[in-house]
């Protein structure tokens, strides 16, 4: 047959290869997860292999990829992908994402409906409306109503990761303390205080925003680097003291490499005493509110004025997905000021536009994401992979702490747990790059209280007693 289609064409939705190449695609990812278990948990190799053996170059310049060959693409493409639905895998806090995840970023890159504003994308904006109230009610903030009101309530937006949601919130922070800073610069003596151990987003989101890391004052932590909240009091007024003032106060609700959540309760009613705004960074716990035996943890999060939330850590969704919350409407409506004639002139909306929350302009169907995955076998199922997880690590910690020449540091509040295998910084960094790069076992190692440790991360439900035995095991017997 005679191809009268002209180049510009071919990239037109051409219903019969679309279901060709999902059909070769969802092929290859049941392959991929159902075998996880059987190969490597990360297969790495120098940049220029990859790009050899994937035909980069090559394919880019020919363009036919669609004509042939793009099984075997794939192939090499997952073959050389960490894996993360294998029981070996307790690196980094990413979601060991869900079936209704997938589902979500194939609908949204086949219809591409940006959910920040509205009528670009109605339906993904109304999902978003209503995963946010969901979050706002589990921190008890009232949600926040369809239609304008004058009564208060909270809101959130949903934006691309942990980092950018803190760095929102700091704005939201600074706009509630210093309005003017927008128009007219940063006033002199703004000051954001922190435990040592806080997300380094946090340093880098007041550099981003003139602030300067000088403006980050520690706070003094206990043994297991948790704020101590006398000491929040005494730097408080230090700082005022000096003639500063206090923007934040910034609380982890989990540390991130710890795993463990400060004492948000005590920390909130010196902030409140002293009225001074707390943002509590729960990128990683936040998600044990939907969990009636793990949700104290965060209790005083709810006297908090922002908190962040990524539901791409433990809500079994695919990054990226994050909300930034406030209780009070207003501070994340201030945040930000924009004009852009070409998307605002006063005519109204039918719904919600979000991107005057954020500092993305478009934005892929965040809240479709969360939204499928609450909804398809319910909250309940999200919590109990949660506690499940979280149990999980706790087992950890009793079977390696009882082994000689092991030592965990602390009892684990969350699914994150640290420990050392013999008396050396240098061997647990050894041991973890030895491990990965044979593809054994992907862990990571972070630094606490001025050792270092090796650390993991127990994400993916396929890791059982039986994996933390044998990467014991291979320890023991390597080292
Ligand atoms: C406490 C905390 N804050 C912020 C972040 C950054 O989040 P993201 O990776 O989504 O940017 C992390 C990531 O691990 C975290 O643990």
């Amino acid at each position: 047959m005679i191809n009268n289609r002209s180049k510009s064409e071919e990239l037109d939705w051409n219903t019969d290869q679309f279901v060709q190449a999902i059909d070769q695609t969802v092929a290859h990812l049941v392959q991929y997860v159902d075998q996880a278990a059987t190969v490597p948990v990360a297969n790495l190799r120098p940049m220029e292999e990859n790009q050899l053996e994937l035909e980069a170059q090559n394919l880019m310049e020919s363009g036919a990829l669609a004509e042939s060959g793009f099984s075997v693409f794939l192939n090499t493409y997952l073959r050389y992908s960490t894996q993360l639905h294998h029981p070996n895998y307790m690196a980094h806090q990413v979601a060991s994402p869900a079936i209704p995840s997938a589902l979500a970023e194939l609908i949204h890159g086949s219809i591409n409906n940006p959910g920040a504003i509205y009528e670009m994308g109605s339906t993904a904006a109304s999902l978003e409306h209503v995963v946010l109230n969901w979050m706002l009610k589990k921190l008890n903030w009232k949600p926040e109503p369809l239609k304008a009101t004058t009564e208060s309530h909270g809101a959130g937006a949903l934006m691309n990761g942990g980092s950018l949601a803190n760095l929102v919130s700091l704005l939201a922070a600074r706009s509630h303390i210093a309005p003017e800073a927008w128009e007219q610069g940063n006033p002199a003596g703004l000051k954001v205080l922190v435990p040592a151990n806080s997300h380094y987003s946090v340093e880098r989101s007041l550099s981003i925003m003139g602030l300067g890391s000088q403006s980050l004052v520690p706070v003094e932590v206990d043994e297991n680097e948790r704020m101590i909240p006398s000491a929040l009091h005494e730097v408080i007024k230090q700082t005022q003291a000096a003639g500063h003032r206090v923007m934040a106060v910034v609380a982890n609700a989990c540390a991130t490499g710890s795993g463990l959540f400060d004492p948000l309760k005590e920390i909130a009613q010196v902030c409140q005493k002293e009225q001074v705004w707390l943002h509590v960074d729960a990128c990683h716990g936040a998600s044990f509110l939907i969990s009636s035996k793990l949700k104290h943890l965060l209790e005083g999060a709810e006297q908090a004025d922002s908190f962040v939330w990524d539901a791409h850590k433990m809500m079994r969704v695919s990054g990226l997905c994050t909300a930034v919350l406030v209780k009070n409407a207003a501070h994340l409506q201030n945040a930000f000021k924009q004009q852009a004639s070409y998307l605002f002139y006063g005519s109204p909306s039918m719904g919600k536009d979000y991107l005057h929350r954020t500092v993305e302009c478009t934005k892929t169907a965040l809240g479709t994401k969360l939204f499928l995955t609450l909804a398809w076998k319910g909250e309940q199922a999200v919590a109990q992979y949660i506690e499940n997880r979280v149990a999980m690590t706790s087992k950890a910690y009793d079977m390696i702490r009882s082994r000689e020449n092991f030592i965990c540091p602390y009892v684990p509040q969350s699914n994150i747990l640290c420990f050392r295998y013999k008396n050396d910084d240098d061997l647990q960094v050894e041991i973890r790059e030895s491990l990965l790069k044979t593809g054994v076992f992907h862990l990571t190692s972070t630094s606490f209280n001025g050792k270092r440790y090796l650390r993991i991360t127990i994400m993916t439900t396929a890791t059982t007693e039986q994996t933390i035995e044998s990467l014991i095991k291979i320890i023991e017997e390597r080292w």
